[in-house]
């Protein structure tokens, strides 16, 4: 275990408020990055006062295995269009970044107001394009990890704290 759920909690309680602070008066639209964003966008839209609305992007940047194939595509895309919100994108784990990089570059074309990006985990370490977070939960080591949302060839989403996996390269 690298995070129990009710470290998690706490942690998900002060980003919401953070972005209530920062949004006073405004409303935000939070996309979730399916489908690891899932459970840590679910959390985070409760501990936020101001108003939310929310939708789901899916790109798929990973096979089954644990590392990355390089090729980022859209899987599926907005129901809305962004233009005018203010905007962050929900995601489960920053890892080389190339997710978020290709993301912010279509995404900006689409004229939101603002374009923030919140995760929960970042995994600085592996970080081969340079993108600039916004709100972190962890950042954690060079590690493989499921839970609250990440999974291992599509298993163990469902644990409500952040484990390591052993033995991944
Ligand atoms: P990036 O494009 O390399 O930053 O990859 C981000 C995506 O890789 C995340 O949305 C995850 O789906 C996946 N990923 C990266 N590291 C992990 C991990 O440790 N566990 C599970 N999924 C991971
Ligand atoms: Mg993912």
């Amino acid at each position: 275990m690298l995070i129990p759920e009710e470290e998690a909690a706490k942690r998900i309680e002060e980003i919401g408020k953070q972005i209530s602070e920062d949004y006073a008066g405004r409303q935000v639209h939070l996309i979730c990055i399916l489908k690891g964003g899932v459970f840590f966008m679910c959390e985070l839209a409760k501990r936020i006062t101001v108003p939310v609305s929310i939708d789901f992007m899916s790109v798929s940047s990973y096979g089954d295995g644990t590392s990355s194939s390089g090729i980022v595509k859209i899987v599926k895309d907005l129901d809305e269009p962004i233009e005018g919100k203010d905007v962050i994108i929900v995601e489960d784990i920053i890892d080389s970044g190339r997710t978020l990089y290709y993301l912010a570059d279509i995404l900006r074309k689409r004229r939101p107001r603002s374009l923030k990006f919140c995760t929960l985990l970042d995994k600085p370490e592996r970080r081969v394009k340079d993108v600039k977070v916004d709100y972190t939960g962890y950042e954690i080591p060079d590690e493989f990890v499921v839970g609250y949302g990440l999974d291992y060839a599509q298993k163990y989403r469902n644990l409500p704290y952040i484990g390591v996996v052993e033995g991944v390269e």
